[in-house]
């Protein structure tokens, strides 16, 4: 019986044990050396993470921040997903603590502010980085620039910036990634490459471009891509122009087939003629590219463009100039009754005179007089 109950209370504590071991809403397999805490509503990175885990998941829930206390003691996990989480700041020293982190997966947040020194520690052993449909706005970007110059992350292989809606890259953002092999950027709102974009990655195999707003590349969007001359290129679903301004661009990829991985399928989309066709076909056959009437006349869209903002202008500086008469006016309310009041009286004595003056005129007797007076 003794020996029973003590088993019972053995038993109870094993599971307390066990149960303490896992933070409540997670599932963790040991053997798996994995946990995961999936679509649970959780407000925080929980504690209690047992120190065996290796592959933490934490997706689909309600996290705003990253701190630097929300990875203590877990030396060694590789792998750390936070996708889905609508995080949207991470903090100094985010995640500290994870000394052998390999993989960070943040896609599908929703980051607004990023620590320039949120990764200092973690980075060094980084080798890949997903920030796909991660970032909120271009000062998030402009943060994770910062982040990138510090120079902590020099393993980096691959980085995933794909749906960010990206206009512009930071100057220099890229410069001290020395081992990127893979950068994807596709599905932003590239349009150009400015000169050093890509400056430093000397490593790099893979860049994704697809999916932007490029029509061409030339003058330094063009030297942007000879900057990573070992790197293979993907170029597809941009409204590439096939106009013989793209020319030399055209001349370029069929000069470099090895390096555009899907360069072969590059289609047209303007002008309007070429649509659809082949840009290799289109573009580098002598005689086969056309000029660009839709180009053109965004160019004369653009002059309509100016004429209008200078109306706009016109009409501001007009309005402005109205509003500061109506408040001399306004100041000088005084003086300019009295000034009112003064021409109202001039005039009233002028009329009066003249009334005067037509009543004498016009009564016979009185110009009879003043005609008698005369003679
Ligand atoms: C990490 O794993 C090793 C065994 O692979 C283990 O000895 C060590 O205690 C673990 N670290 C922590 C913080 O639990
Ligand atoms: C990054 O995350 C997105 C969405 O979670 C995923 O589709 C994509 O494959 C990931 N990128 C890499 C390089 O694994
Ligand atoms: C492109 O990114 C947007 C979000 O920026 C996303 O909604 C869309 O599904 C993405 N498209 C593709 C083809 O990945
Ligand atoms: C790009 O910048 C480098 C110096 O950073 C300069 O030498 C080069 O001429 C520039 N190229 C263009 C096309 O402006
Ligand atoms: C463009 O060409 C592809 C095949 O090369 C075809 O599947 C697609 O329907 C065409 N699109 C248009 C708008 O013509
Ligand atoms: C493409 O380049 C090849 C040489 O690699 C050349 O023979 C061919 O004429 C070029 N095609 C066009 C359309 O310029």
């Amino acid at each position: 019986m003794i020996g029973f109950s003590w088993l019972m209370f053995c038993g109870l504590l094993h599971a307390s044990v066990l149960h303490a071991a896992c933070p409540a809403r997670c599932e963790c397999s040991e053997a798996a050396q994995t946990v995961k805490c999936v679509s649970k509503d959780l407000r925080h990175i929980p504690t209690g993470i047992p120190g065996y885990t290796r592959n933490l998941f934490i997706t689909g829930n309600h996290i705003n921040r990253i701190g630097s206390e929300s990875f203590k003691g877990l030396d060694n996990v590789t792998t750390l997903s936070l996708i889905n989480n609508g995080i949207t700041e991470l903090e100094s020293q985010a995640f500290s603590g994870l000394h052998s982190l390999l993989f960070l997966d943040l896609s599908g947040n929703r980051l607004a502010v990023i620590h320039p020194e949120a990764l200092t520690t973690a980075g060094r052993t980084l080798r890949e980085l997903n920030l796909s449909r991660a970032l909120r706005d271009p000062s998030a970007s402009a943060d994770l620039a910062r982040l990138l110059r510090l120079g902590t992350l020099t393993g980096l292989r691959g980085l995933d910036l794909s749906g960010n809606a990206l206009g512009a890259l930071p100057s220099g953002m890229f410069y001290r990634l020395p081992a990127l092999r893979r950068l994807l950027l596709a599905n932003n709102s590239l349009a150009a490459l400015r000169n050093g974009s890509f400056s430093g990655l000397l490593r790099l195999e893979e860049l994704d471009l697809s999916r932007n707003a490029f029509r061409t590349f030339r003058g330094e969007s063009l030297g942007e891509l000879e900057a990573v001359p070992r790197a293979r290129l993907l170029l597809a679903h941009n409204p590439l122009s096939c106009s013989c301004a793209a020319l030399p661009f055209a001349r370029w990829l069929n000069g470099s087939r090895e390096r555009a991985g899907d360069g072969e399928r590059l289609a047209c989309a303007s002008p309007p003629e070429l649509r659809n066709s082949s840009l290799l076909e289109a573009g580098g056959a002598p005689g086969g590219c056309r000029e660009d009437k839709e180009e053109e006349e965004e160019e004369e869209g653009g002059v309509d463009l100016a004429l209008q903002t200078s109306y706009v202008f016109l009409g501001v500086v007009l309005g402005f100039v109205g509003v500061v008469f109506l408040f001399v006016l306004y100041l000088n309310r005084k003086g300019i009754k009295r000034w009112m009041f003064d021409t109202r009286d001039a005039c009233r004595e002028a009329l009066e005179g003249y009334h005067y003056r037509m009543e004498v005129d016009s009564d016979p007797r009185l110009s009879q007089v003043s005609t008698t007076a005369d003679l």
